[in-house]
Formats: C-alpha cells, structure tokens, sequence
C-alpha cells in the first residue's frame, strides 16, 4: 500500500469535500496517511481526523513560521495530546528562513525544545527545513542524534543528504520531484538508498506533475512513486514496497 506520510488535511482547502476526498483514498491505493501540525489550532482538528478515520494518524508540533504563538501552556498541552494512541510523531518542526515570519533566534529556541520534547516521549519528528541548510543540521546533529526522524519536502544537496542517511534519518520526497526543473532533487533519489526514502504529498501543497499548481492530494502519489522508480531504475511496485516499510519503520506504524 502506499503510505502518505506527511499531509495536512486539517487545511481549509478541504473544507468543501473533505470527506468525499477521504472516503476515496482507500480504493486509491492509499493505505495511510499521517496528517502532520502546523498551528496549535490545526491540533484539535487533527485529532479529529484521527478518531473519525480509521487510516489517519497524525503529528502534532509547532511549524516554524508559527512559533511566536507557542507558549508554556500551550507546550503543556502538545506534550498531553502526543500521548494519544494515534499521535505518531511530532511535527512538524524545523527552521524556516525563507518566509522568515519568526525570529531566527526563537525558530531555533522552540526546534530544540520540541525536539527534546520528541526525545521525552520516544517520538520521531517531522523535520521542515528552508534556506536553513547548516543550522538546521547543527542542531540536529546536537540534539537529535539517535532518534527517529525525516527531512520532510527535502530541498538540500545531495551532499547533504548523504550525512542525514547516515544518521539514520529518512528523506521525505514528494510532488517536486515530478517538476522538469527540479534536477538536484532527481540527483538526491539517484544518490541515496531506496531504503532512505519515504512519500509524502505536503497536500495541499505542491501536487506533482501533470497536477502542478492545482491542490494536491495523495490520490497523486503514484506519479511521485512512478518518477522516483524511473530514477532508481527499478518498478513502481518495489518503491511503494520499500516505502511502505521505511515508512512503517519511521512512525511505528
Ligand atoms: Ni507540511
């Protein structure tokens, strides 16, 4: 099956055929979905989607554009929530000096301390990183070394790359990859491990090719699935196999 693992549901672009949309993924070929937080607000929401349907399970964690909202109650409360059964991870979490909305300093204060909220609990995160490259790997290399983990929507070098797989981290790839124009990408799935790699869709963001700028979902996966076998030289079969399990392996699914 093939497991979509970061998404946002919660997103008000769903709004108007949520449930059509979600009642649709199983005879899709979509097996599981983990619907990852961004906003303390998408949390209530989030566990929602998690208690109504059966194959959602989803992440709660505090965005980096979104940390100037966060405060001790409200750490309390992400802290409550991420002992619920279908709470698999947190996240999303990271650094994000492209949109820069938040102060680097206090990006970096609320990453680590969810990250060591993460560790607490024995829980991976789902990493969001822009623009943010060697900050974002000191801290992880300082404050996430053993844990579970995936660089969501990667954007680095395949370099970079390289040194997350070797800390055992996984590389989330998802419709870019599709994009004509995305050649460092396509570089990244030729130089890494199948075995590293797990699909996501960030809907209702960045829908791959022949869906580009519409609203993504993850009935689209398989183009990503079909664009990174083609890399990799192997079947579409064999990547969502290899998928699933990594996926499996990263939520403890
Ligand atoms: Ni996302």
């Amino acid at each position: 099956m093939i497991i979509d693992t970061h998404a946002h549901y919660d997103d008000e672009q769903f709004d108007a055929d949520r449930e059509e949309l979600l009642g649709s993924m199983e005879e899709g070929g979509i097996g599981l979905i983990v619907n990852a937080g961004s906003t303390v607000t998408s949390w209530d929401k989030i566990v929602e989607l998690t208690e109504r349907y059966p194959f959602i399970y989803g992440a709660v964690g505090v965005h980096p554009d979104e940390v100037g909202e966060l405060d001790e109650e409200k750490f309390l409360r992400m802290a409550d929530l991420l002992d619920r059964d279908k709470i698999v991870a947190v996240g999303e979490i990271g650094l994000d000096y492209y949109w820069d909305k938040e102060k680097h300093e206090l990006q970096k204060e609320w990453f680590v301390r969810q990250l060591g909220l993460a560790r607490e609990k024995e829980m991976p995160v789902i990493i969001h990183s822009r623009e943010a490259a060697a900050d974002t790997f000191e801290i992880m290399k300082q404050h996430a070394a053993g844990m579970k983990a995936v660089i969501h929507c990667y954007s680095y070098s395949p370099e970079m790359a390289r040194e997350y797989v070797k800390m055992g981290y996984y590389i989330g790839i998802g419709g870019v990859v599709t994009f004509k124009n995305a050649k460092k990408l396509k570089q990244v799935v030729q130089e890494i491990p199948l075995e590293s790699i797990v699909l996501e869709t960030d809907c209702p963001y960045l829908a791959p090719v022949p869906y580009r700028g519409e609203r993504n979902c993850s009935l689209y996966l398989p183009y990503v699935a079909e664009q990174i076998a083609e890399l990799k030289g192997t079947t579409v079969e064999e990547v969502i196999q290899q998928t699933e399990k990594n996926s499996r392996e990263l939520y403890g699914l």
